[in-house]
């Protein structure tokens, strides 16, 4: 098994259609543990630096007001390939390409309001953890289901 930790984050606009149990439902019954959950409004320059990557590209300016628009609800998630699991369950980044099934092919209509963030890689969500949650906000927890997965 390789145990790992990663982040996740419904953009905003899913508080407001109050699908966030639906969706978070989606990792709790795949065997997944939440371990960190915050409802915050995403300063400008946490926003800047969280996709700090992707500036200067065409769809930069779009993706800061997007996710600064509103609450968002921050997720740490730990499991068993949790990285790669997280990022399967949501579905790809273009929303035509999100089959049925996926949080992103069920609640989607147009890639730039494609609802959720999950961490590309081991590096991406260390550093990502570390920008939205303070160590003791992380609650690792044992799940009496464990063998059953
Ligand atoms: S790239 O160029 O392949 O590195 O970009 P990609 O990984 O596909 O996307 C990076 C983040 O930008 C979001 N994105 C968009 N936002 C708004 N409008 C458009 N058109 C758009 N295209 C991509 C994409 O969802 C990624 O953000 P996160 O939060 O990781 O989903």
């Amino acid at each position: 098994m390789a145990i790992q930790r990663t982040f996740a984050m419904l953009k905003p606009g899913v508080l407001q259609r109050r699908i966030v149990g639906d969706v978070m439902s989606r990792f709790e019954r795949k065997g997944l543990n939440i371990i960190g959950l915050k409802v915050m409004v995403i300063p400008p320059l946490v926003a800047a630096t969280h996709y700090a990557e992707h500036k200067g590209k065409s769809f930069y300016d779009d993706l800061i007001s997007y996710i600064i628009s509103g609450p968002v609800v921050a997720m740490a998630i730990e499991g068993d390939e949790a990285i790669q699991l997280v990022r399967r369950l949501c579905g790809p980044t273009a929303v035509c390409e999100s089959l049925p099934g996926t949080i992103r092919g069920d609640y989607c209509l147009h890639t730039n309001h494609n609802i959720i963030h999950s961490s590309d890689s081991a590096e991406s969500a260390d550093r990502e953890l570390k920008l939205f949650f303070q160590p003791n906000e992380l609650v690792s927890w044992i799940d009496g289901n464990v063998g059953w997965y």
